[in-house]
C-alpha cells in the first residue's frame, strides 16, 4: 500500500486544474444502463472508484472503454443483472445500478452495500421508494433482489434528504409508466448533473436542482455525450491547502457558483477568493481567523468537507466549533489530527476545536476518503515530516493529489509499496 511524505512549510504558489467530479460520474455511469447506444463522457476523473463502477457495469455486460479522461459505455447488450459482493463492497454507489437495471430489463440482483468507516450509511430510502414505484423487493443472503414488469410513477417523500437516494429514483422514474414526484430531494450540483444527463437521453424532469423533482416517465432513452462537471470537493480541498500555507493558487475549471457555502466560510477564516478570468484566485491569509462550522445538505456547508477545514481550523487564533448532522461517525480523523499535536474536543456530533501556533508532523494513517484529505493539508502546514499510510483511500476520490500538490510547490512526494 503506498505511503505519501511530506515535508510541511512550503507556501502553495502557482495554478492547478480541478478535475471532474466523481459524485457526478457515479450516477452518471449508472444511468447508462437505461439506454441502448454508445454514451460518450469526457471529464472523467481518473479514480479508483470510477474503475470500481467500470468493473461493474462489465460484469453485466456493458462495454465501457476509457481513455484521457473519456469514457464510451454501451449498454446496448446487457446480459447479466447481478452486482456482486466483491465488487459492491469496495464502492457503495454501486447500489445506484439497482435501479437502472429494474427500469429496463425487469429485475436485478445487486448485494447490499455495507457500512463504511463514517456510518452505517442504510438505503432504506432507496428501496422503500423502489417498492412505491412498484418493485417487488427481497432481501436474501445479502443481496436487493429487485422485480417489476414496469416501474410506475409514485409521489415519493424523503425523510431524510438523501443524495444517492434522489439519484436512484430519478433515474428509474425516467422509465416508469407515469408521473413520479420527489419530495424533500437532495439538491446537490451532481444531481443536477445527472438530470441534465437523462434529459439529453430523452427524460422528462422537471425542478432538479430543488427540493421537488418531477419525472414523466417515457417508453425509451438513447444514448448521450456529456461532460462532467468539476469537483467542488477537490475545489474545497486545495482551497483549504492555500490557506494553510499562506499560498496563492489560481485553480482553472473551478465549480465557484457550486460552492457558495465552502467559500463563505473560507472568507471568513480571512482567505481571499475570488474570479479571476476563467479561474479563480486563492490567497491565504497571514492569520487564520477562527470560524464555526454546521454540515447541511447542499446548498448548505458540504459534509465532505468537514475533515478538511477541520485541519484548517487547528491552526487558527481561537476557538472554533464543527457540528457534523449528516453522518454519525466522521470524526475519525481527529485521532490522527490529535497526534499532529490539534488541540480537539469531541462532544458528541460537535468538535470543539482551539488553534495551536503549530502542528507537528507525524506518522498517520488514512481512514476515509475525506479524512486521508485532511491529513494531507495538515502535513503540508506541519513542521517536520509526515507519513500518511493507505493512501489508497486518497486515491478513490482525487486525482493525483499528490502531483498536483507538487506542481503548487509543495514538499510531497509518494512511495510506492508492493501490496
Ligand atoms: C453522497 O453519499 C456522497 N456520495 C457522499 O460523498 C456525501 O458525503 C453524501 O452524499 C452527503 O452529501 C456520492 O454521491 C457517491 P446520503 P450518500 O444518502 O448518497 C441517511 C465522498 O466522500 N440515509 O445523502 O450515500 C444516511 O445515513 C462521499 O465523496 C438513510 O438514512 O449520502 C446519512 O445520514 C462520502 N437512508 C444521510 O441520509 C437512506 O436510504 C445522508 O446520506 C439513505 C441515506
Amino acid at each position: 500500500m503506498d505511503r505519501i511524505i511530506i515535508r510541511g512549510g512550503e507556501r502553495l504558489i502557482g495554478e492547478v486544474k480541478v478535475s471532474g467530479s466523481k459524485n457526478a460520474s457515479l450516477p452518471i455511469f449508472a444511468a447508462s444502463l437505461l439506454a441502448e447506444g454508445e454514451n460518450l463522457f469526457h471529464n472523467v476523473p481518473k479514480l479508483r472508484d470510477i474503475l470500481t463502477i467500470a468493473r461493474v457495469l462489465k460484469n453485466l455486460g456493458v462495454k465501457v472503454q476509457g481513455e484521457n479522461g473519456a469514457y464510451r459505455i454501451d449498454a446496448t447488450e446487457v446480459s447479466n443483472n447481478e452486482a456482486p459482493y466483491d465488487l459492491v463492497k469496495t464502492m457503495r454507489a454501486s447500489i445506484l445500478v439497482l435501479g437502472p437495471l429494474v427500469a429496463r430489463m425487469r429485475k436485478a440482483r445487486v448485494s447490499l452495500p455495507g457500512g463504511c468507516a463514517i456510518g452505517a450509511r442504510p438505503i432504506n430510502l432507496h428501496l422503500m421508494g423502489l417498492e412505491a414505484m412498484g418493485a417487488k423487493i427481497d432481501l436474501r443472503s445479502g443481496y436487493v433482489e429487485a422485480k417489476a414488469d414496469r416501474l410506475k410513477g409514485a409521489d415519493i417523500s424523503f425523510d431524510t434528504t438523501t443524495v444517492t437516494g434522489t439519484e436512484h429514483l430519478m433515474m428509474a422514474a425516467t422509465l416508469a409508466k407515469g408521473k413520479t414526484v420527489l419530495q424533500n430531494a437532495a439538491m446537490e450540483p451532481e444531481v443536477v448533473d445527472l438530470a441534465s444527463v437523462l434529459k439529453k437521453m430523452g427524460a422528462k424532469i422537471e425542478g432538479a436542482g430543488t427540493s421537488l423533482i418531477e419525472i414523466e416517465g417515457v417508453e425509451s432513452l438513447h444514448a448521450t455525450e456529456h461532460t462532467i462537471i468539476p469537483d467542488r470537493i477537490e475545489a474545497g480541498t486545495l482551497m483549504v491547502a492555500a490557506g494553510l500555507t499562506r499560498g496563492n493558487i489560481k485553480l482553472h475549471r473551478c465549480p465557484f457558483h457550486n460552492m457558495e457555502a465552502v467559500i463563505h466560510k473560507l472568507r471568513e477564516t480571512g482567505m481571499e477568493i475570488d474570479p479571476e478570468g476563467e479561474g479563480v484566485r486563492v490567497i491565504g491569509s497571514r492569520r487564520i481567523r477562527s470560524v464555526d462550522v454546521k454540515t447541511q445538505p447542499y446548498p448548505g456547508f458540504p459534509t465532505d468537507m468537514q475533515a478538511q477545514f477541520m485541519t484548517l481550523m487547528s491552526l487558527s487564533r481561537g476557538l472554533s466549533i464543527i457540528t457534523e448532522t449528516i453522518f454519525e461517525n466522521r470524526f475519525i480523523h481527529v485521532n490522527e489530527l490529535q497526534r499532529m499535536g490539534a488541540d480537539i474536543r469531541i462532544e458528541g456530533n460537535t468538535a470543539i476545536i482551539q488553534g495551536v501556533e503549530s502542528l507537528s508532523g507525524a506518522q498517520v494513517m488514512a481512514t476515509d476518503l475525506r479524512a486521508s484529505a485532511s491529513l494531507i493539508v495538515a502535513g503540508l502546514a506541519a513542521e517536520g515530516v509526515t507519513e500518511i499510510s493507505r493512501v489508497y483511500h486518497l486515491d478513490r476520490g482525487y486525482e493525483e493529489l499528490d502531483k498536483k500538490l507538487a506542481g503548487l510547490g509543495a514538499n510531497i512526494k509518494r512511495v510506492k509499496e508492493k501490496d
